[in-house]
Parts: structure tokens; C-alpha cells; sequence
């Protein structure tokens, strides 16, 4: 253990809205004096960001507290914090399975983590910091229990200094029946406009060419300013558009009843806007829709993707689906099957149900689809999606794409560093692109001759004239480390 300078670890499951979270604890932990390391038995404070969208997850987070049980026991004088949906969902749950815990942070309290982590160094005492549930006060008072988090940001903590995520709303009004997220970050609520642009001006000052605007169901963002005006996601990107330097403007995730024509046109007229929008449509059977309170029909939404494609020409859609939710029959699973082999989803984040107590569908429906159904089920469903994909990428092929590079792809990482490597990078549509080229191009903007296609990747060539002349050797396991979690 070192007693000169403070180390940190943090480990993130999740979202986007953890990986954000995540840096920016990292952040105010830095500016305590801390450093990051990448082993936690290294460290002085060990801190898990966590998710409870499914039981899996929750797993993952209690093995790796019991496995520092014995670290723990033997260096009493580090902190081990659980911080996010988990420990607002969990609560007091969390020291009872993992005694050695000193920290139980929600997601709505992170501001508070060097301040507790402080207290827990000088008093030893367990400490809470956790909104109200949705049903513990009134709206008001639940709504200031959950405070965004949004401290200075600071490009090292980042991935990539020319990506960045942007928080505009937390919280979720939705009340899916499966989902836990309306009650781990609370009621809905949209951050000020200013701030935003602020933040984004602040982030392409260090040199950030794209955000991320984030949110559970980022396209209702709407912020009233109290004298009649409103601005929405549409005014939103369109004024982040005017900020110098950002190149380009995505947004996740679209809930699709909120898809409205001002958005669309939006992407479709402002250059930076990136043609991809991600909107979850979970099942493709409306007696399933209805169970889990989705508030739309297949019939509306298949309405929403004609509109979205007539309004913004060569948009690229995805969705998000579960499988095996409660009493889906062979049948409604069926009508899943068939909207996905109709959509033409650019790529699909398929999800096997994973019931989760204190939701309306656990207590209300009984988990009656066995896992091994399940589990055929999302292999099926997988294979319908990635039939369109390869199709989708071979139409591809011989396009001249605009790409963002982002760093080296999974084979590149194996390469060395500093030269010549295989690169990733992004489409005006989201799609991945590798290519070999030289690192110094990452988070540079170049033309790309797409000359290849699998089913997860795009395989070309830099317009640059400093091609290795390396082989193109499509390989489905040299898709981008970038995948795009979907955000719950
Ligand atoms: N079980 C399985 N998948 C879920 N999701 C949300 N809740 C659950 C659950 N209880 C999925 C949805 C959402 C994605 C991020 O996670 O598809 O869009
Ligand atoms: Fe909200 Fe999305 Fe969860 Fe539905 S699935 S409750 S829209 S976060």
C-alpha cells in the first residue's frame, strides 16, 4: 500500500451514462490528488460503478467484492466504495452481502465521493449517500434528491480526447414494466441549455471533434425556461452545431413515441448530425409491447422508421431487443423475426429477459419463458440481424466513406504501437470502419474506399497515400473494442 501518493481504481459495468459517470469521478478524485491504477490491489481507494439493468451484471459486481474480501481484511485502511444503479437499488443490501464495503453511492449523489471517501479515511464509518425512491416524497422532493453530475471535465480521463459524451437528461418517466432505470436515476430531467453549450464549447476547446449527447430517452429532452419559451433536442443540437471545432453530433438513446419531425428534420439539415439513430423497439408483437408498457404498437413504429427514412435519406437504424420476456409465445416471437427481417436495423442489441425486483412485469408476470428458450431465441433472432448487416455492409462496398479514426481496432492492438496498424473508426452513419494507417491519423477525419464487408465491420482503404498495402483479411473478431453499448 503506498502512504505518499493516493492511488485510485475504478471498474465500470453499464451504459454510457456509468462510462461518463465514471470519468468524471475520476476527475474529482484527481483534482483530490489521486492517481489512477489499473490493478485494484494497488490501490487505496477501489471504487465499482455499477448496473442493475440485469441480474448478470449485479453478479459480476458481487464477485469482485467477494473476491477483495481478503485484500480488504488485510489492508483495513483502504476504501472500497459501490457506487451507481446497484447501490441506489441495493441499498443497505450491499453491505449485508459485502460487509466490507465502506461506501454506498447512488447515482444521484456522486458529487458527494471525495467527500465520503475523506470521512470513511477518518472515521471508519460505513457511509450512505442515496436519493429518495420514486414513491418516498413528493415529486419535488424526490426529483432534488437526484442531482446530475456534472463537475469539470477533463480530457485525460477520456478515452479519446476528440470524443466526448455529454449528459443532457437524467432520469427516466418511462416505466417500461422490465426496467429498473426509473427508479436507480430517478424522475426525468433535462439540463439547461447553456450549460450544455458551454460544456461542449469547453470540450472543443481541448480539442473534442464529437459528442454524445446522452440520455435514457435522450429525443425528449425538452428544457422550459420558465417565460413560455422551450427548447428541445432539435434547438439543442442545432445551437451545439454552431460551437467551433465539433465535427459531429450523435445522440442515444431515442425512445420512439418522441420521434418527432422537428428532430428528424434537424439531421436531416444540419451537416454535423450524424445520420444514425438508435431507437429501441424491444419486441415485434404488440400483446408483448403492451405488457411491457412500451406505450407504442408495432404498427406505430414501423409508421416511425418509414418516416425517419423518407425525412433523412440514408439514415442508418438500430434497436434493442428482448427476448423471452413474459409469456412471449413461439408466435409473438415470430412477429419479432419478421419486423427484424423487414426493418433492415443496421445492427441490433439483442437482450434475453432478466426479471428484476421492485418492476411492475416481476411482480405482475411470471418469468415463464425457460433460458434455454431463451437463449435460441436471442441465437435466432442474432442471425436474422446479422444476415442484414452483411447485407447492409456489402451495399457498401465501393463507397468512399468520411470517417472519425478512433484509435487502433482489435488487431491493431496487438500490433505495435506508434507506426503502421490496423485503425478503426466511424461513418457519418455509425458504421465501423478498419483500415491500416498510421496511429498519427487517429482522431483525424479522412476519406476511407470501403473494398470489403462482414457482417460486424466495414474493411478499407485511407485516401492518403501512406497505405502498408497489408492484405484485407475480413475477420469478424477484428471488429471495433468501440461497440456502442446501448444505453439503460
Ligand atoms: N432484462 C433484459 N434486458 C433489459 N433491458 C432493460 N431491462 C432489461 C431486463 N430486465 C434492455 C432493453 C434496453 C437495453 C439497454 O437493455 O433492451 O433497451
Ligand atoms: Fe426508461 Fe428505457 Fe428503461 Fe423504458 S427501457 S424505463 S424508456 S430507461
Amino acid at each position: 500500500m503506498q502512504t505518499d501518493t493516493k492511488t485510485l481504481f475504478i471498474e465500470t459495468v453499464g451504459c454510457q451514462m456509468n462510462v461518463l459517470d465514471s470519468e468524471l469521478v475520476v476527475g474529482s478524485l484527481r483534482r483530490q490528488g489521486y492517481e489512477l491504477v489499473h490493478e485494484p490491489t494497488a490501490a487505496d481507494v477501489i471504487l465499482f460503478n455499477t448496473c442493475s439493468v440485469r441480474q448478470h451484471a449485479e453478479e459480476k459486481i458481487y464477485s469482485a467484492l467477494g473476491r477483495l474480501r481478503q485484500h480488504k481484511r488485510n489492508n483495513p485502511d483502504i476504501v472500497v466504495g459501490v457506487l451507481g444503479c446497484m447501490a441506489q437499488k441495493d441499498q443497505g443490501e450491499v453491505r449485508r452481502r459485502a460487509p466490507h464495503v465502506d461506501m454506498v453511492v447512488g447515482t444521484g449523489q456522486l458529487a458527494r465521493v471525495p467527500e465520503l471517501v475523506a470521512e470513511v479515511q477518518k472515521t471508519r464509518i460505513p457511509q450512505y449517500a442515496l436519493s429518495l425512491g420514486r414513491a418516498d416524497g413528493g415529486k419535488h422532493a424526490v426529483t432534488a434528491s437526484f442531482e446530475s453530475f456534472d463537475p469539470p471535465r477533463d480530457a485525460s480521463m477520456r478515452p479519446t480526447p476528440f470524443q466526448a459524451y455529454v449528459r443532457i437528461q437524467i432520469g427516466c418517466d418511462k416505466f417500461c414494466t422490465y426496467c429498473v432505470v426509473p427508479t436507480t436515476r430517478g424522475p426525468e430531467q433535462s439540463r439547461h441549455p447553456d450549460h450544455l453549450v458551454a460544456e461542449c464549447r469547453q470540450l472543443a476547446n481541448e480539442g473534442c471533434k464529437e459528442v454524445v449527447l446522452i440520455g435514457q430517452t435522450v429525443n425528449s429532452y425538452r428544457f422550459d425556461h420558465g417565460d413560455g419559451r422551450t427548447t428541445r433536442l432539435s434547438d439543442l443540437i442545432a445551437r451545439i452545431h454552431d460551437v467551433g471545432g465539433i465535427e459531429r453530433i450523435k445522440f442515444v438513446t431515442n425512445f420512439p413515441k418522441d420521434m418527432t419531425d422537428d428532430l428528424l428534420d434537424a439531421v436531416r439539415e444540419l451537416p454535423k448530425a450524424v445520420k444514425y439513430l438508435h431507437v429501441p423497439v424491444q419486441s415485434g408483437c404488440d400483446e408483448v409491447l403492451r405488457r411491457m408498457k412500451r406505450l407504442y404498437t408495432v404498427g406505430s413504429y414501423r409508421e416511425m422508421l418509414h418516416r425517419c427514412r423518407e425525412k433523412v435519406p440514408g439514415v442508418a437504424i438500430s434497436s434493442d431487443f428482448i427476448v423471452g420476456f413474459c409469456g412471449e409465445t413461439e408466435s409473438s416471437f415470430q412477429m419479432t423475426m419478421d419486423l427484424v427481417r423487414e426493418a433492415r436495423f443496421k445492427n441490433s442489441f439483442i437482450f434475453k429477459y432478466s426479471p428484476r425486483p421492485g418492476t411492475k412485469a416481476d411482480d405482475l408476470y411470471p418469468d415463464d419463458v425457460p433460458e434455454d428458450v431463451k437463449k435460441r431465441r436471442n441465437n435466432d433472432l442474432l442471425a436474422v440481424q446479422n444476415a442484414n448487416s452483411l447485407d447492409d455492409h456489402k451495399a457498401r462496398v465501393g463507397e468512399t466513406a468520411t470517417v472519425l479514426v478512433e484509435g487502433p481496432s482489435r488487431v491493431g492492438e496487438r500490433q505495435p504501437a506508434g507506426g503502421m496498424r490496423q485503425l478503426s473508426g466511424r461513418t457519418m452513419t455509425d458504421h465501423i470502419v478498419v483500415f491500416d494507417g498510421h496511429d498519427r491519423l487517429i482522431g483525424q477525419t479522412l476519406k476511407i474506399h470501403v473494398r470489403e464487408a462482414s457482417p460486424f465491420t466495414l474493411y478499407g482503404v485511407a485516401d492518403t497515400g501512406e497505405v502498408a498495402g497489408g492484405e484485407l483479411t475480413p475477420r469478424a473478431e477484428s471488429a471495433s473494442p468501440r461497440r456502442t453499448l446501448p444505453l439503460v
